[in-house]
């Protein structure tokens, strides 16, 4: 019987020696955490990809930002006010693609320019933004579990879900996106389990999703991504799920490289193909995927796996880290305020008003 344990794994938290973090870098041999005692060493840290996963780079992102402020040495306000600027700009730098990390900042910088206006003290300044950190926290676990909700009914009983990445606990604040929709249908009593791809260069499906299923003893099986075509035909698959970094406001989704072949398959073998995020991934102000930055990553995670060359020194690489799925393959977007469906620059928006 699969237990939801989600909750035991703690990606990321605020003590008062600093923000620890899972280092998912070591995952799945050593569950080992990791310390950031200053901002920079949260910017590294994300960098690294010790922590990863877009709403999971946001929270770390907001909690970088309540350390900054806390070990700054700053006098007066305005001293404060030009460290808080720099502090914003190193955290920004680390990943580009997903849009968590510029909206948690964005949120952060809100809430300290207007305790500014209003003159509050340095003490009160640096309570308020660990407070805003840990709320975009619980938000995003609230958010999490709620999607998941949502996603239940679009989940056939009987059959697999496929998933790509980790879009999990690991990836977020808690429960996680695709995953948690994954939890929340078998919290339901539907009968599913899950095929995992490994998911090529940095293995997020194969060390950490595999990880992440197998400790709450959902049925999990895991595949090489160039076996995702032949599952998609055979027939086993009800559909699948999978988180995004940044969703446009057409609905064209930036997701983890490897998702827009995915949706492609699927479509082609009437699969239907589910995207679950919270609204803090969809970018309103990026108006198709066209426009969304996309990462490029160190040659070495190519042409090497845990350490050890795979491939000759020299050879030129690519390596981009997200690919983008046109809206066209997307069935639904799942959010915690509920499920979008084409035409997404309508459902999307209505949904992030509300
Ligand atoms: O490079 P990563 O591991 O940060 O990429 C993560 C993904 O692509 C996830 O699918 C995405 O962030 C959604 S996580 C809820």
């Amino acid at each position: 019987m699969p237990v939801t344990n989600d909750t035991v794994v703690r990606t990321i938290e605020w003590t008062p020696e600093g923000v620890v973090l899972l280092d998912q870098r070591k995952l799945p041999r050593r569950e080992e955490y990791h310390l950031c005692r200053t901002y920079q060493e949260v910017a590294e840290a994300i960098r690294g990809m010790i922590i990863r996963g877009a709403p999971a780079i946001g929270v770390a992102a907001a909690m970088g930002i309540a350390l900054g402020v806390r070990q700054s040495p700053a006098a007066s306000l305005d001293t404060l006010k030009a460290e808080f600027r720099g502090i914003c700009d190193t955290l920004a730098a680390t990943r580009p693609t997903g849009v968590n990390l510029f909206w948690a900042i964005g949120r952060m910088r809100l809430l300290f320019d207007d305790l500014m206006e209003r003159r509050a003290d340095l003490s009160a300044i640096r309570a308020r933004l660990v407070e805003e950190a840990q709320k975009i926290k619980e938000e995003d676990i609230a958010a999490n579990r709620a999607l998941g909700d949502y996603g239940v009914a679009l989940v056939p009983a009987g059959k697999t879900v496929m998933t790509i990445c980790n879009a999990g606990a690991l990836a977020t604040a808690g429960y996680g996106t695709a995953l948690g929709v994954i939890r929340s249908a078998i919290r339901e009593g539907k009968n599913v389990d899950v095929l995992a791809l490994e998911t090529r260069p940095f293995l997020q499906g194969a060390r950490l999703t595999a990880w992440e299923l197998q400790r709450d003893r959902i049925p999990t099986t895991l595949i090489t991504d160039n076996m995702a075509g032949h599952f998609l035909h055979s027939g086993r698959i009800g559909c699948v799920v999978v988180g995004a970094d940044r969703i446009a406001a057409n609905g064209d989704v930036a997701n983890k490289i490897g998702t827009y072949t995915v949706a492609v398959l699927a479509k082609e073998n009437g699969v239907p193909f589910y995207v679950a995020a919270p609204l803090s991934t969809v970018d309103l102000n990026i108006p198709s995927g066209d426009s969304i930055p996309i990462e490029e990553r160190p040659a070495a995670e190519v042409t090497e796996i845990q350490g050890v060359p795979i491939a000759p020194a020299g050879i030129a690489v690519s390596n981009p880290a997200f690919d983008v799925t046109p809206n066209s393959y997307v069935s639904a977007i799942i959010t915690e305020r509920g499920v979008a469906r084409p035409p997404y620059t309508e459902s999307l928006r209505q949904l992030k008003q509300r």
